[in-house]
């Protein structure tokens, strides 16, 4: 009671003096400039899904478009490449989709969707159990693919979840994304999902500040291939004032790679953030910031990002997306 007095009797100062010494800035809500990282596609006019049969590089394997299209489960494009998978990875059940519909079965993840790959097993179990209990929304009210996950979250038994994190959490990361810097983007339209594909009849688009998180080759990323590279348009000095935000541990004072180790590779206390998706990241950062990312598990990050402003959210972001695990 006492404190709250004291901090408006501070702010009303502060008023007072800036009426008289300045023109105050009108301050943006949070997370106004980061509306590239939740792109969000229209449902219709989409182009035709692949019909025929179907190949990715470096694979043998061959699905059909119509197989691909009418759930007959995830691909397996590299069988070989990974231990064999639980039932609720790789075929899921009624009324429950496979974990490797999202996140694919190497773990690699998608435009859309993070890696598994890379964290750890506790690490997994708990995220699915905050999405299960209300503390992993999204800033962004009702954000389609966060509400996915929810779902998941409510419908997955707790042995289910168990086999799925420590299948996924003894794979290796093999991280695709690649960032450009530059004052433009090559232009994009909406595909499956929401995701961006270049849209090569158009110009360039300015970056303005934005950041546009792209596929390399769309049809290679629809097919769920894990190769498939996932380009950061980002603007120029963003990985720059990224890293030195990151080293000085920015308006929180702690620096990043003390929790989430050296090159944010990931440590006992805290999950790898190197080579991840830009857009991933952000979203992460405004949640944690505006406590839709809240309960305890979250509770050491809430200083490190309670200060950020969006542009150093966006910095940061591309920054540890740049960096090689
Ligand atoms: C329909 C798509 C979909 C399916 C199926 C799915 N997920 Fe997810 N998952 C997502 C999305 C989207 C996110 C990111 C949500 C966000 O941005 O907050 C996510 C996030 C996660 C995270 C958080 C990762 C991190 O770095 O914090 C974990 C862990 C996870 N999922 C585990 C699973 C497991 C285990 C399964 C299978 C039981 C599964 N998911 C099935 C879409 C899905
Ligand atoms: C005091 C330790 C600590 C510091 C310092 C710290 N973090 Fe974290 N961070 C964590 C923990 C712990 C989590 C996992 C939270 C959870 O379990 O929900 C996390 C989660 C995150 C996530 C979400 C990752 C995911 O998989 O969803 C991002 C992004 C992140 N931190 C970025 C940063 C950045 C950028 C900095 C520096 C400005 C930073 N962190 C500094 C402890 C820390």
């Amino acid at each position: 009671m006492r404190l709250s007095a004291v901090s408006s009797m501070m702010v009303l100062g502060g008023a007072v003096l800036c009426l008289a010494a300045c023109q105050p800035k009108p301050t943006a809500a949070p997370g106004a400039l980061l509306g590239w990282a939740y792109p969000q596609g229209q449902k219709s006019n989409l182009p035709p899904y692949p019909t025929g049969p179907q190949h990715i590089p470096g694979s043998t394997v061959t699905y059909t478009g119509e197989a691909l299209n009418k759930g007959a489960g995830p691909p397996d494009w590299f069988p070989d490449s990974h231990p064999p998978a639980p039932e609720v990875v790789a075929q899921g059940r009624k009324g429950l989709m496979a974990c490797a519909e999202c996140h694919q079965i190497g773990g690699g993840g998608s435009l859309g969707t993070p890696n598994l790959a890379g964290l750890s097993e506790e690490y997994i179990v708990q995220q699915v159990r905050e999405f299960r209990e209300g503390r992993r929304t999204s800033w962004r009210a009702n954000w389609p693919t966060n509400q996915d996950m929810i779902k998941v979250a409510k419908t997955v038994t707790d042995e289910e979840l168990a086999a799925a994190a420590a299948y996924y959490a003894a794979l290796p990361y093999k991280p695709r994304v690649r960032v450009v810097e530059g004052t433009t983007a090559p232009a994009t339209k909406p595909n499956y999902y929401g995701w961006l594909d270049l849209d090569p009849d158009k110009p360039d688009q300015p970056l303005n500040g934005q950041v546009i998180e792209v596929a390399e080759d769309w049809p290679r990323m629809l097919l769920a291939d894990p190769n498939a590279v996932i380009v950061v348009h980002a603007p120029v000095g963003s990985t720059a004032r990224g890293e030195a935000l990151a080293k000085s541990g920015g308006p929180g004072g702690q620096v990043c790679a003390a929790c989430h180790g050296e090159s944010l590779r990931g440590s006992p206390v805290a999950p790898p953030l190197a080579g991840r998706s830009a857009a991933y990241l952000a979203r992460q950062l405004l949640d944690i910031k505006t406590g839709a990312r809240s309960g305890p598990s979250v509770s050491q990050m809430q200083g490190p990002a309670n200060g950020l402003s969006d542009e150093q959210i966006r910095d940061l972001a591309v920054y540890a997306a740049s960096l090689r695990p």
